[in-house]
């Protein structure tokens, strides 16, 4: 394997990286999500989502009592946006749109202009720019109507998301390509529903959770078809999912069964209805929470079922399978009661970091072991990396923790491609710039820009990672063809 040299100006340091020429297919991109960045809380008739609510609760849950109604101020600062994104080289730019700005009700009944002007002078000037647009449709922030409904712990929010989508297809969907229906679903169901962290802030452990999951893979399958059967055929885009996984090292010998209950019941929960061959939902976790349910006396099992069509509908209902990642753990059993009612006492698994792990928040080898996992697992699906990245809670503009940590995990994802034969051909960094971290307020950083909260202008301030970064996607030279 041939290696090149990339040799980047940091703010105070000139650095060599040798890197293995970069596979040719390989585009590099940056993520954000409306929430986080837009601000623009009301204004041009935007609705309320959940998460303006929910910031707004008293006492705040928020850890520094913040909330997302300025954030970055990308509604109004838009343009500052580009001129990142165009010094970074960007190949592409994955954002999300907000649901309440397109559709104010949540329904689609009504439909606001000025929600569809901001996206289009975003899409079009990306589009100038030759930058590709990535859009995210769900990111989190659901209208509080449809939350006053029960959200997505219920079912007629199945349709509720295809007409948003559908509105969403229509007005953007000739000049974009890339659509990933929803991020993390199991931060929206676990994260919330689970452990209460996060908008609605409502708490149904061992129960909710799994209803909730279910709608959000009936939703993402709607959308999927709904695209296959109206839109495809024009637009010529792909339709995925964005799940989030950790990479469950065993933390010992003769863990590996509590790492794979580990793998299967938090990224196979999703991912195995929709990439296995036969769809549904894990065996293992089918039969644990079965059991558990039982003997818990439940007249049947908290983990709800799909009917065969429902099988047959979500199962292959992607294009490409979106993963987050962020963090390696060590996995092994713990035992809970019986009548633990719980996500967790199901799944029956403890997470730690290992003493032995110098640097226990870099472990790119546990990325790349996930990329092998999951082209085991599901038949080398093709994958974009749609968010990784790392925090600290640092004003620092001479990031050097977060350029060692991109170059390791780039380096991991090439070997994965060119050593492993893993089908991946997307690479997004969290975050363009530091914004609105949800319930972490504006204390951690995740940007290649630091974001100035103190200031009306929030200006975008380019950290090291930034030069670094700039290198990578310059040296980049993705091939015509676009998968
Ligand atoms: C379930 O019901 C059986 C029979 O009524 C009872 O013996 C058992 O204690 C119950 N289990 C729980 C967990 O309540
Ligand atoms: C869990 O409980 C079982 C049965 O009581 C026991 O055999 C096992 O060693 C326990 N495991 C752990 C990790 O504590
Ligand atoms: C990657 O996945 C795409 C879409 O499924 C497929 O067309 C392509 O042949 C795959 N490439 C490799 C190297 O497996
Ligand atoms: C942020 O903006 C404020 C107000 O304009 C200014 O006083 C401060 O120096 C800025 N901070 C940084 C780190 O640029
Ligand atoms: C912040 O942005 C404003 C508007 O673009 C600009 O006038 C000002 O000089 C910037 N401040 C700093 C410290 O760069």
């Amino acid at each position: 394997m041939s290696s090149k040299v990339l040799i980047v100006v940091l703010l105070n340091s000139i650095v060599c990286f040798s890197l293995t020429v970069l596979p040719p297919q390989l585009k590099f991109g940056a993520a954000t999500a409306a929430y986080q960045i837009e601000g623009g809380c009301g204004k041009d008739d935007k609705g309320k989502s959940i998460w303006d609510i929910y910031a707004h609760s008293i006492p705040s849950p928020i850890k520094d009592h913040s909330t997302g109604d300025v954030a970055c101020d990308s509604y109004d600062l838009w343009k500052e946006d580009i001129k990142m994104i165009k010094f970074l080289n960007l190949h592409f730019y994955r954002f999300s749109i907000s649901w309440t700005r397109i559709l104010p009700s949540g329904f689609s009944n009504r439909i606001n202009s000025k929600g569809i002007e901001y996206y289009n002078k975003l899409i079009n000037s990306l589009l100038e720019n030759g930058i590709e647009p990535m859009i995210t449709l769900y990111h989190w922030d659901l209208p509080q109507n449809i939350q006053i409904l029960g959200g997505w712990t219920n079912s007629r929010i199945v349709d509720y998301f295809a007409d948003y989508a559908a509105v969403v297809f229509r007005f953007f969907g000739d000049r974009v390509s890339s659509w990933i229906t929803i991020n993390e679903p199991s931060s929206i169901c676990r994260d919330v529903y689970e452990y209460g962290n996060g908008a609605p802030g409502l708490e149904s452990p061992g129960i909710g959770t799994y209803i909730c999951g279910k709608n959000v893979l009936l939703a993402h399958a709607k959308v999927y078809r709904l695209y296959q059967e109206h839109f495809k055929n024009t637009q010529r885009g792909r339709v995925g999912i964005t799940i989030d996984s950790i990479w469950a090292e065993p933390f010992d010998e003769g863990d590996e069964k509590a790492s794979d209950i580990e793998m299967q019941m938090s990224f196979g929960w999703f991912a195995n209805p929709i990439f296995s061959k036969m769809g549904d939902y894990p065996d293992i976790m089918k039969t644990t929470i079965a059991k558990r349910s039982s003997n818990q006396n439940f007249t049947t099992s908290r983990l709800p079922a799909f009917t065969d069509a429902e099988i047959a509908i979500v199962r292959g209902s992607a294009d490409f399978l979106g993963l987050n990642h962020y963090h390696t753990w060590a996995v092994s059993n713990i035992n809970y009661s019986v009548l633990d009612v719980s996500f967790d006492a199901d799944k029956g698994t403890y997470l730690q970091k290992k003493a032995e792990w110098k640097d226990p928040d870099v472990l790119p080898w546990g990325f790349r072991k996930l990329l092998v996992w999951i082209k085991k697992q599901y038949d080398n699906p093709l994958v974009y990396v749609t968010e990784n990245g790392f925090a600290d809670s640092s004003e620092s503009l001479d990031d050097q923790r977060r350029v060692y940590f991109l170059e390791s995990y780039i380096s991991a994802l090439c070997t994965a491609i060119q050593e492993d034969g893993c089908n991946i051909t997307r690479y997004a960094v969290w975050s363009l710039m530091d914004n609105m971290e949800w319930t972490d307020g504006y204390t951690i950083k995740y940007g290649l820009f630091h974001t100035n909260f103190s200031s009306s202008y929030r200006n975008r301030t380019k950290r090291s990672s930034a030069f670094y970064y700039k290198g990578i996607c310059s040296l980049a030279e993705p091939s015509v063809t676009v998968v």
